[in-house]
């Protein structure tokens, strides 16, 4: 995966649209089949932009319009644009498509290292804790997941970890999140192996959340969009609490619960 990817000789020392290259670059789908097993895909120009802002190491990226996609870069993210202008292969348009099961409008696509699970069960694990960790607890939407993980980014949260088979690195997951795994630490793990903290459980029979502070410790748990909180995690929970919802609604969707708790959380920790 860290292998440095070697110069090769047809490439110009001298990019036509980013000025002088800051590092050597070697054959981009080459270094593509070597890594696509094992790294992280990152699909899309704001996948990637966000990668990139939040340190993921990104061995190799490609787009079939470099000049398009710097451009982007002038546009959404002059923070990393020079960065991106670094990592940037322009590959012909049959060659995008060879890579990426689905071709993205934004025609960029690049894979990054994935961070290790040992850094971020050690993050997820420390204390004390200044922002809350989100679980979902068998979640079965990859969609629902990633807009979580998003959720989760935005708010500062410490991480989000995942309970059942759903895999939280999966590339549709990846692409819901649109790269903000990165900015976050995102962890499967059994109930039994939760991260510390007081374990508040969202469900609709739960007390109104609204007679409550959560703390910045808390552990935030969402049941699976199919059958809710498991019987497992329900028993360990230290709270129950329900979001204020009209009678005759049955229940909210996954995402858009946490977005609501995660605001209640940061409305009451200023
Ligand atoms: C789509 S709901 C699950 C619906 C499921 N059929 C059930 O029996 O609970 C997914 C999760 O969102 C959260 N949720 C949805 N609406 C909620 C509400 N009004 N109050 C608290 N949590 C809610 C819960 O954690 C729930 O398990």
């Amino acid at each position: 995966m860290n292998d440095p990817v070697s110069a090769p000789a047809h490439r110009p020392a001298v990019d036509a649209v980013s000025g002088p290259r800051a590092r050597p670059v070697g054959d981009p789908v080459r270094a593509w089949r070597r890594l696509v097993d094992t790294a992280v895909l990152l699909d899309g120009f704001h996948t990637l932009k966000h990668a990139v802002r939040f340190g993921a190491e990104v061995p190799v990226a490609v787009t079939v319009d470099r000049a398009a996609a710097l451009a982007l870069a002038d546009d959404l993210a002059p923070d990393v644009r020079d960065r991106l202008a670094d990592l940037l292969h322009e590959v012909p348009e049959e060659t995008y498509r060879t890579l990426v099961a689905r071709p993205h409008p934004t025609a960029v696509a690049a894979l990054a290292v994935r961070p290790s699970r040992a850094a971020h069960l050690a993050t997820l694990a420390r204390t004390p804790r200044t922002t809350p960790i989100v679980v979902l607890d068998n979640p079965r939407n990859l969609g629902n997941a990633g807009a979580v993980i998003r959720l989760a980014a935005g708010f500062g949260a410490t991480g989000v970890v995942t309970t059942g088979t759903l895999d939280p690195w999966h590339p549709t997951v990846v692409r819901g999140g649109a790269g903000l795994h990165f900015a976050t630490a995102v962890e499967r793990l059994g109930v039994a192996d939760l991260p510390p903290g007081p374990l508040f459980a969202l469900d609709p029979e739960g007390d109104d959340i609204r007679g409550l502070k959560l703390p910045d410790d808390a552990v935030l748990a969402f049941g699976s969009e199919r059958s809710g909180l498991s019987t497992e995690l329900r028993s360990r929970a230290d709270h129950l609490l329900s979001l204020p919802m009209r009678p005759q609604v049955s229940s909210y969707n996954l995402a858009t619960s946490v977005a609501m708790t995660l605001y209640h959380w940061s409305a009451g920790s200023f």
